[in-house]
C-alpha cells in the first residue's frame, strides 16, 4: 500500500455517513460552540459520549476550562445553523436569532447555551480530555438530556443532506 496523504485520509473518512451536532459550552464569561460530526456514544453505564476538537480551535480554552459541554444533535432543517457554527466566531451566539427559548434543562447547572429545535440535547460533565494527534478527544458523562423524533441532518462526502424518510420513523421497539 502506498503512503496515504491527508487528502486521501479525509476522502476515505468522508465515506462514513454521520449526523451533525453543534457542541456548546460556557465557562461563565465566554460562550463557545462549533459544528462537529466526531460525536459518538461510548458507554451506557455510565452514559459516556465523545467528540474531538482541533487543537488549533479558538474554542479550545473555553472547552478545557468549562468542564461541561452540551451536544445538540441537529434536525434536517438546521443545515444553515450547522454552516454558521462551522465558520468560527469569537461568540457564535452573538446576533443569532434562535427560534424558541434556549432554556436550560434539568441538570444544566452551568446554564449551557443550547440549540432549540435540536433532535437531542445531551448535557455532559467533562470526564477526560485525551490528546490524539492534532485533536483533543473530549469524553463526557451525560447528566441530563432531551430528545424528540424528527428527521436528522446528515453529513456525507463533504455535504449535508436531510435524513431519508425511512430513517425518520421512530423504531417501535425503542
Ligand atoms: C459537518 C462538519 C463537521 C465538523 N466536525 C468537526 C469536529 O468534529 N471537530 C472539530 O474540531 N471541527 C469540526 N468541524 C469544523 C468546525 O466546525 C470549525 O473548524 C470551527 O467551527 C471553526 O472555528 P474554530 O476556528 O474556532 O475552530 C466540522 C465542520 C463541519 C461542517
Amino acid at each position: 500500500m502506498s503512503a496515504i496523504t491527508p487528502q486521501d485520509f479525509r476522502t476515505a473518512c468522508s465515506r462514513f455517513a454521520t449526523g451533525v451536532t453543534i457542541i456548546t459550552t460556557t465557562d461563565g464569561a465566554t460562550r463557545a460552540g462549533l459544528t462537529a460530526n466526531s460525536f459518538s456514544s461510548v458507554s451506557v453505564e455510565p452514559p459516556l459520549v465523545l467528540w474531538s476538537l482541533r487543537l488549533q480551535s479558538r474554542a479550545r480554552d473555553v472547552f478545557e476550562r468549562a468542564g461541561r459541554f452540551a451536544v445538540n444533535v441537529l434536525a434536517a432543517e438546521q443545515a444553515e445553523l450547522a454552516r454558521h457554527f462551522a465558520r468560527g466566531h469569537d461568540d457564535p451566539f452573538h446576533g443569532l436569532a434562535l427560534e424558541g427559548p434556549a432554556k436550560a434543562i434539568a441538570g444544566d447547572a452551568a446554564q449551557l447555551p443550547l440549540i432549540p429545535g435540536a433532535l437531542a440535547q445531551l448535557i455532559c460533565r467533562t470526564d477526560q480530555i485525551v490528546t490524539a494527534g492534532d485533536h483533543l478527544i473530549f469524553i463526557g458523562e451525560v447528566e441530563a438530556l432531551t430528545q424528540r423524533v424528527g428527521a436528522p441532518l446528515l453529513f456525507y462526502a463533504g455535504g449535508m443532506a436531510d435524513g431519508a424518510p425511512a430513517l425518520c420513523q421512530p423504531d417501535p421497539g425503542a
